[in-house]
């Protein structure tokens, strides 16, 4: 079967030149790069050119990226270090958006059982924070303020520059989690005016198990790792050397390709959501149609359990997602949707469809013929009411 794959917000496979490089630093480049003699310098040459890379890909100076495990321990990192740091003035109330991903939102959890005051930011119904919320939710003790920059279930982009601006009025650290925008649009990390940003390899056809934060120069951050002084002691342990090549790779690739590919992938994705909405009775697309990340959207289907959907798509070859990739299994609604006040019915039976490089307008084609038929067929195997008889 030729298998179509639209889950690229959950991961994306490897590109050619990544599995290569990958391959090449693990045969010939396998020294610790903290190693003074050949072996050592070879693998921190590595280490230096993908920091190179990375760094262009966010308008950063390589000396401000720290090497990661992935975007979940950046986040920790960032959050947490900032947290550690901050304590001691005593300022301890964080604001996050209600949007964010787990590791945001357990991260702050965490903190707040070691005293901090949260508040998690509501979001509109179009999916979209506003500085006015933010304006509101912050106090004279707030010292910290993570705002994701582009929501992986619906993929609507955040006004960084604007809330970021706003938390350095009030002089609070101000860190956004981009694993959903880097490789997808333009990041300058000095325009957005933040202080941080995190970033996961996985999510821009580079290797699992590798990421990376951007510190601005002059943060203080106390790491919770603690052990060597590796990336300057903000993230202890041997890097993965093989893994940052291949992040390294895929980051000069993604530069390389963000002007072309993402309007190609807008178009696939618009037509994708213009056919299922036209085609598909009792659809309706979450979060707003701009600003979004090019590749994404996310799709309620009346009268139909997103699970049995996402099986049913399977079974004929197509891979999506229910709602964010790391929660399911759950049958849980969308915290997302949910923030954005949607009704029950609409936060249990969304889909995410999440394009990347290897769809084509035919796979786009294949999926808007066969899903009339499906959700047909759920709905004629459920006896739920319309939603419009619901309360
Ligand atoms: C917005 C966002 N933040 C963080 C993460 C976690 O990244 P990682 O899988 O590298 O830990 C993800 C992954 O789904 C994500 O979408």
């Amino acid at each position: 079967m030729n298998r179509i794959y639209l889950d690229h917000n959950a991961t994306t496979p490897p590109s050619a030149a990544v599995i290569d490089r990958v391959g090449a630093v693990l045969r010939e480049e396998f020294g610790n790069p903290s190693s003074v003699h050949h072996f050592g310098q070879r693998a921190k040459a590595a280490l230096d050119e993908a920091r190179t890379h990375v760094a262009a890909l966010l308008g950063a100076d390589a000396s401000e990226i720290v090497f990661t495990g992935s975007g979940t321990e950046g986040d920790n990192i960032a959050l947490r270090g900032a947290a550690e740091a901050l304590e001691a003035a005593g300022r301890k109330h964080v604001v996050v958006s209600a949007i964010e991903h787990e590791a945001v939102l357990n991260t702050v959890k965490a903190l707040a059982r070691r005293g901090w005051r949260t508040t998690l930011l509501p979001v509109d119904a179009s999916g979209i924070v506003s500085g006015d919320q933010l304006r509101r939710a912050l106090a004279p003790d707030t010292s910290l303020v993570s705002i994701m920059h582009a929501n992986n279930e619906i993929g609507t982009i955040q006004p960084i520059a604007e809330v970021a601006a706003i938390a350095r009025e009030h002089r609070a650290l101000f860190h956004t989690d981009a694993v959903q925008t880097a490789g997808k649009i333009p990041i300058d990390v000095k325009a957005l005016g933040v202080d941080m940003l995190t970033i996961s390899a996985h999510k821009f056809y580079g290797p699992k198990g590798v990421g990376a934060l951007w510190v601005r120069r002059g943060v203080r951050l106390q790491s919770p790792l603690t052990g060597g002084k590796q990336e300057r002691g903000r993230r202890s342990g041997t890097e993965n050397v093989a893994g940052i090549a291949g992040m390294g790779v895929a980051a000069r690739d993604a530069l390389a390709k963000m002007s072309s590919e993402q309007p190609r992938l807008a178009a696939l994705r618009d037509r994708l959501e213009s056919l299922i909405l036209t085609r598909v009775p009792g659809t309706a697309r979450n979060g707003v149609q701009e600003p979004r990340v090019a590749n994404t959207t996310n799709i309620s289907f009346d009268r139909i359990e997103a699970e049995s959907l996402l099986i049913a798509l399977d079974l004929e070859g197509m891979a999506v997602s229910t709602g964010s990739a790391c929660s399911s299994g759950t049958l849980e609604p969308s915290h997302v949707l949910k923030a954005m006040g949607l009704p029950p019915h609409r936060t249990q039976n969304s889909i995410r469809f999440s394009l990347g490089a290897a769809n084509t307008n035919e796979d786009i084609d294949r999926v808007a013929a066969v899903l009339p038929e499906i959700v047909d067929k759920l709905r004629s195997l459920t006896r739920q009411p319309a939603a419009s008889s619901r309360r």
